[in-house]
């Protein structure tokens, strides 16, 4: 027992010194973890498969919550099936690249059985081409602006693979000029936008599910092809509410070590909100970041209805 817990001590002390911030590098343009970078080849020949399901988001808008809800309706409402692993191995994530000898996002897929549900962040121009050649079903979900980078500056703070956020203002200013991980919210959102009705994408919203996650949840059965009745529905709604996930150890990150995301810092699961910007930006930042908003959206038919 003692020498088992030695081990464990070694091991921690040992990963401590692989897992750190990274820097990001420019990949065809979006600034993404250095890691990511160097394996880039390997993530841009990923070979998807016909019933591969993609669940994509810009970073923080609600991507673990659709998750959540796509592995319930896929194991049709069963909560104990649901728990039987962290969110991030049920549904592995593309392009993520831990230090050696952690496999990639790419090594895990190419052994997961099908049908597999992949989650990516990357903007639509990058998502391999294979998921387009065989006309992948993909779920979108967009947050607006504001929410998503209050959530990606909490997230930065506590995700030790991250580069430090420096601080709220700094940050902001990032944001906008798009250089943070995965690139600009606004080329991200307005790409999938584009494409929605040329691909099979079902394009959610973090607002509406808030609003009516009834409603939403019913859609992404219908995009699934799932008939479930209305007491599993009901069940869904209630094991993805905010406040049951944020207490469920395989849906809330906390199953990681503090060296990769420390919740001491910020919880993952932090105010589940929409809206909750108004609570960071000063009036001048919100001034200035509708009039760049206006200018970056301009001409776009997508709308969020939390927006400005
Ligand atoms: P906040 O930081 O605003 O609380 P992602 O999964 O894309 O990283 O997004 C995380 C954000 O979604 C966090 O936002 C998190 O709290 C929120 N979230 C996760 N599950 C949720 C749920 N069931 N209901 C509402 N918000 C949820």
């Amino acid at each position: 027992m003692a020498e088992e817990k030695n081990n464990n001590e070694i091991l921690t002390f040992v990963l401590q010194g692989v897992f750190k911030r990274f820097p990001l590098r420019m990949v065809h343009g979006v600034p993404l973890m250095k890691p990511i970078a160097q394996n880039w080849q390997r993530i841009e020949e990923f070979q998807a498969r016909t019933d591969d399901l993609l669940i994509a988001a810009y970073p923080k808008a609600g991507t673990t919550w659709i998750q959540e809800i796509v592995d319930l309706i896929n194991n049709g409402g069963d909560v104990l099936k649901a728990r039987r692993a962290p969110i991030h191995n049920r549904i592995p994530f593309l392009e993520i690249c831990s230090p050696k000898p952690f496999p990639s996002g790419v090594n895990i897929l190419q052994k997961t059985p099908s049908p597999r549900t992949i989650k990516t962040h990357l903007p639509f121009q990058l998502v391999p081409k294979s998921f387009w050649k065989l006309n992948c079903k993909t779920i979108y979900v967009a947050r607006n602006a504001k929410d998503c980078v209050v959530s990606f500056y909490h997230f930065d703070k506590m995700n030790m693979m991250q580069p430090e956020p420096g601080s709220w203002h700094e940050y902001l200013q990032n944001f906008m000029e798009e250089k943070l991980s995965w690139g600009s919210w606004y080329d991200h959102v307005r790409g999938y936008w584009d494409e929605k009705d040329k691909q099979r994408i079902l394009y959610m919203f973090y607002e509406d599910i808030k609003e009516d996650p009834a409603r939403e949840i019913r859609k992404v059965m219908h995009f699934l092809e799932k008939d479930l009745d209305e007491e599993v529905l009901q069940k869904i709604v209630h094991h993805t509410c905010f406040q049951v996930m944020r207490e469920n150890p395989m849906a809330n990150y906390t199953s990681l070590p503090s060296f990769i995301l420390d919740h001491s810092i910020s919880p993952f699961m932090r105010k589940g909100e929409v809206g909750n910007w108004k609570h960071h930006f000063t009036v001048a930042q919100n001034e200035a970041f509708d009039a760049h908003y206006q200018h970056k959206m301009m001409g776009t038919t997508l709308a969020f209805r939390a927006e400005i």
